[in-house]
């Protein structure tokens, strides 16, 4: 059962893109007593607000770029030794927008946590707001999951649901879930921190 080493918890937050979800844990981790701290924040590209955000709280940022590695394996080995060098308790992927490979998920088993929005089972993948609004679903959400080496198929720590209105796009639905998507993970990562977890099957068990 991962329970955090240490306390406060270590974290390292990956990224791809705006970093809302990054924003809200560093918020949330001001308050000694939340039991969690961001001690890296990592990204697949260079120039992101995700990474912007990191350096104006002054947190160390790393970035592996794909294309900058001879493959995927070489790429995913120097990903997993970057993140691997801040001794994370618990890594946060909050939008970002690669799959981890098979080194990265060995030495952090159970450790690796993502968010996706949308109920999973449905709508995996990088469209989730945008597919569910076009199957016609009344409601929709966000789900936090423990990441195993399929495309959003880990075991599922938390979901939110989220009603679909009539007159949503895909964009006005992702900005509403991802209110909802940054409360869970806060408040989630918050209880794993303090509380440590386990995995046993598909269920996870937070405390
Ligand atoms: C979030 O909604 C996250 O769930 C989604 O990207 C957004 C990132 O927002 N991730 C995926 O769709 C991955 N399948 P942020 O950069 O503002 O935190």
């Amino acid at each position: 059962m991962p329970t955090p080493a240490n306390n406060p918890a270590r974290l390292v937050v990956l990224v791809s893109g705006s970093g809302t979800n990054l924003q809200a844990l560093l918020d949330a981790c001001e308050d000694p007593a939340y039991g969690a701290r961001v001690v890296a924040v990592g990204a697949d590209r260079y120039d992101v607000e995700g990474l912007a955000r990191a350096e104006r709280a002054g947190i160390p940022t790393f970035v592996k770029q794909v294309s900058q590695h001879d493959s995927r394996e070489a790429w995913d080995l120097a990903l997993t030794r970057a993140v691997a060098g801040f001794e994370p308790d618990l890594v946060v992927l909050a939008g970002f927008m690669k799959l981890v490979g098979p080194d990265f998920l060995t030495r952090f088993e159970h450790q690796v946590i993502n968010t996706h929005p949308a109920l999973s089972p449905s709508f995996p993948g990088m469209h989730g707001p945008a597919d569910a609004l076009d199957y016609g679903v009344k409601v929709t959400g966000c789900t936090l999951f423990v990441v195993d080496p399929g495309v959003d198929t880990g075991q599922i720590i938390a979901q939110r649901v989220v009603e679909v209105l009539d007159d949503d796009t895909g964009e006005t639905l992702h900005e509403r879930i991802k209110v909802a998507e940054r409360q869970m993970l806060v408040e989630s990562v918050g209880r794993m921190s303090r509380e440590g977890w386990s995995v046993e099957g598909r269920r996870v068990r937070i405390g």
